[in-house]
């Protein structure tokens, strides 16, 4: 739509949220307020989107210095109205479609309600059981809204409304500007209160009308931590029923946290306090246990993630075990029915068919082939405080228990490594390899004892 500019205001301090950080770079779903708030204006395709910068705003400019949008500074925070008519020469559409900063969860439909309507002005407004800190829609007889009233200056008639303001508008841009040229602040507070413009309208006898959004929690601002916190829950209860809506088992909607995207198969099942960053691809059938953590990562059919393991930029093959407690790291890759056992991380590698390390170990550099057993307390020294080398574990290979790897070193096809060992040199195919002392014993042996003084 291209006859549309958005403004977006975001010059607030957000004193309410006692932080040094600006309101609406807090987050939201692993997103600050103000990504959300952008991505809902670029939904309508808006010929410009101009967020209007105050309070720290050099961390907002640099955080978003990649981004298409304009900046325009609001030096001193007089108030919402004074912060729109900062934009006043930016405005160039036909229509200007207003969103706060600070109301992050605003979705496409209910902004396409408000920008496919011919009114002059159209706000956003929603009827709620407790409308304390919102403005009221004050109604003439004729049911059309006439003008808004911020809490500070409603009348105890007034502040029993219980439709309030979302401080969303669309508006025609003529309109707007004619408002914001005549802008007052004579209210209890002392601001300009962009909320002024519906009684302006009013009075110019233009067409006003209400929507609402589609979802409750849609339209919470967020002033303090305890909001941010119940729209979280809000927020991450809407994902979990969607994905529920969509086939896949979740033990419980209100335990689990998704900030990025979750893209799930078939008989997904999905159990108590996992947290999904990033992008995220579940295949088919895969289960994934308790307390999991997954950022960036796919996991294919038929795999079972086990409890507290933690996975991230990896692509975990079909039919896998991983964990529990596996903590798997970016570049691994795992074919099928690989099983990846307790307490063993593993960094940048790629493990074959059926393969194993089932117990205590660390996997950093690696290549590894098909039906390879890796013993429990195998250590690949892929580091040597420089830089990092590379270990091959050809296929069938065995390594027996407690056995460090210095990196670089190839293990040939079928060959095994006695356990204990240190293994500083590659090792060809088809043998055994062993490099710990042979074992003795001294048959009079007495423990040192203790002398009592
Ligand atoms: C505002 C509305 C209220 C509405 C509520 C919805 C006004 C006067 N009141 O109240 O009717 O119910 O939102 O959440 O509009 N901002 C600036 N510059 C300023 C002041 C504010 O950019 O000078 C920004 C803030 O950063 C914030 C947004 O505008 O992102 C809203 O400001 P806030 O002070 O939170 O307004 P509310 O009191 O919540
Ligand atoms: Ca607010």
């Amino acid at each position: 739509m291209k006859n549309i500019d958005v403004v977006i205001l975001a010059a607030g301090k957000g004193t309410r949220m006692k932080s040094t950080q600006p309101k609406v770079m807090h987050r939201l779903a692993g997103k600050s307020l103000l990504d959300h708030v952008i991505e809902a204006a670029r939904r309508i395709n808006p010929a410009k989107v101009i967020i209007i910068v105050g309070h720290e705003e050099v961390a907002i400019r640099e955080h978003y210095a990649q981004n298409p949008v304009t900046f325009v500074s609001q030096k001193e925070q007089l108030g919402t109205g004074h912060a729109v008519a900062q934009a006043i020469d930016h405005l160039t559409s036909l229509k200007t479609l207003i969103l706060l900063g600070d109301v992050p969860c605003i979705r496409e439909d209910s902004v396409k309600r408000l920008t496919q309507s011919d009114a002059d002005v159209i706000v956003l407004t929603q009827t709620v059981d407790d409308p304390s800190g919102y403005g009221r829609i004050i109604r003439a007889e004729t049911g059309q809204a006439s003008k808004i009233v911020e809490e500070k200056d409603a009348n105890p008639n007034e502040q029993s409304v219980k439709e309030i303001n979302t401080g969303i508008f669309c508006v025609d841009t003529t309109l707007l500007k004619q408002f914001l040229r005549a802008l007052k602040n004579d209210n209890s507070k002392g601001e300009y209160y962009l909320t002024d413009l519906i009684e302006f309208a009013s009075n110019k006898g233009a067409s006003i009308e209400t929507a609402h959004p589609s979802l409750t929690f849609e339209a919470n601002g967020v002033n303090s931590k305890r909001q941010l916190a119940d729209l979280e829950r809000h927020y991450q209860l809407e994902l979990a029923r969607e994905l529920l809506d969509s086939g896949v088992t979740i033990s419980d909607p209100n335990r689990i946290d998704i900030r990025g995207t979750i893209a799930c198969d078939t008989d997904v099942s999905i159990d108590v306090g996992c947290v999904f960053e990033g992008n995220v691809r579940l295949g088919k059938n895969v289960k994934i246990e308790p307390n999991v953590i997954i950022r960036n990562s796919t996991i294919q059919d038929n795999t079972t993630i086990k409890a507290f393991s933690h996975i991230e930029g990896a692509l975990i093959g079909s039919q896998n075990e991983i964990g529990p407690y596996a903590r798997i790291r970016p570049g691994t890759e795992s074919h099928t029915q690989v099983k990846i056992g307790n307490f063993v991380e593993v960094k940048a590698s790629t493990i074959g068919v059926g393969s194993k390390a089932n117990h205590l170990a660390y996997i950093g550099d690696a290549k590894i082939g098909s039906s390879v057993n890796v013993g429990a307390g195998t250590i690949t020294c892929n580091y040597d405080g420089a830089n990092k080398y590379q270990t091959t574990l050809e296929d069938n290979v065995f390594i027996g228990s407690d056995t460090q790897l210095v990196a670089p070193v190839i293990i040939g096809a079928g060959s095994t490594v006695a356990a204990g060992s240190t293994i500083t040199k590659d090792v060809p195919p088809g043998g055994l390899a062993l490099s710990r002392a042979k074992q003795t014993f001294i048959a009079d042996w007495k423990r040192p004892t203790k002398t009592i003084k």
